[in-house]
């Protein structure tokens, strides 16, 4: 008798930063309304689906210890939401998801949103849905508020909770040093810890968004380097206050500034080019700050599927 091997489907899924982060007040609903300005980065996850009789996701990669295998694992989530969308039984979705971890796990930089991300295209080629890429990121948006974003990738101005989007033109790659702390950070305590501080005077906010877009249409890394800016991130340094160190040793290593990326604890560094950021690295790593240091570039690619290409 013929057995047909099941295909397995992959998506490679970005990492991002917030290049611009302002958080407005909480609203009934628990979330802040945001205006961000988000910008994908080359470090990425891999998720592969394939048809299965037992269903179930497991997880490879730094950190994959750390993440649920089980159904609060957003990637999971996303199965069973576009299995209910799809008119198919969410209890029995019959794929299993493979999850390869190249982005932080609990780092600020949307990997569990990536994964998410990742699972909605994939499964969408696997059962050739052929859902629009506008239907698939309002199933996104339900999921979680970066999650529109690591579909489309790029850079984009996001609103709303985050998952609004419009893309911005962005004349440059940019050169970034990426400083991994060695544990992560909750969200929800990340932005209840910026509601507690802001209840005190003197908590200051980021400027407006619109020199930032400006500075992304010229292609000017030092004059983007001046913009950045993340409401969180006072919030992030009083929970962990060694990120101050942090930041100062990236720029001290010659980097043109660094901010907290998204709710943290990573610290992403903005440097002049390619050869820049190596040299910050390297110094960075040195200094003992931060459990790991890796370079990307961006803006990147939002989710696609690897066809040709080796998922490795
Ligand atoms: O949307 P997502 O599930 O990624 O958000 C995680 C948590 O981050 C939320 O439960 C909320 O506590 C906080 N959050 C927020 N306002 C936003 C986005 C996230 O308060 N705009």
């Amino acid at each position: 008798m013929l057995s047909v091997v099941p295909t397995p489907i992959t998506v490679r899924v970005p990492a991002k930063v917030n290049l611009h982060l302002a958080v407005g007040d909480s609203r009934p609903d628990g979330y802040h309304e945001l205006v961000t300005v988000f910008q994908a980065l080359s470090m990425t996850d891999d998720v592969t689906v394939v048809s299965a009789d037992e269903p179930g996701l497991e997880v490879h990669g730094e950190g994959a210890e750390s993440v649920p295998t089980g159904p609060s694992n957003l990637a999971w989530k996303a199965v069973r939401i576009l299995a209910e969308h799809a008119g198919r039984d969410p209890e029995e979705p019959g794929v299993r998801v493979t999850l390869h971890k190249g982005i932080p796990v609990a780092g600020g930089m949307a990997g569990g949103s990536a994964d998410a991300a990742g699972a909605l295209l994939a499964l969408n080629t696997l059962w050739k849905l052929e859902l629009p890429r506008d239907e698939l990121a309002d199933v996104a948006g339900r999921l979680g508020s970066d999650v529109p974003f690591a579909l489309q990738g790029g850079t984009a101005l996001g609103t709303g909770r985050g998952e609004r989007l419009v893309p911005v033109l962005a004349r440059h790659t940019y050169h970034w040093v990426i400083a991994l702390d060695r544990d992560g950070l909750e969200t929800p305590a990340v932005y209840t810890e910026l509601d507690r501080l802001r209840a005190e005077p003197k908590a200051n906010q980021v400027g407006d968004v619109e020199p930032v877009l400006e500075a992304l249409a010229s292609g000017d890394p030092r004059q983007l380097a001046l913009l950045l800016g993340n409401d969180l991130q006072c919030a992030a340094v009083s929970l962990r206050p060694g990120l101050r160190r942090t930041l100062r040793a990236g720029v001290n290593a010659g980097a043109l500034a660094g901010i907290v990326s998204g709710s943290g604890p990573t610290c992403a560094f903005l440097c002049t080019d390619a050869d820049s950021a190596v040299k910050v690295a390297a110094e960075l790593s040195g200094a003992g700050v931060c459990r790991t240091v890796r370079v990307a570039q961006g803006p990147a690619p939002g989710a696609r599927v690897l066809s040709d290409e080796r998922a490795d």
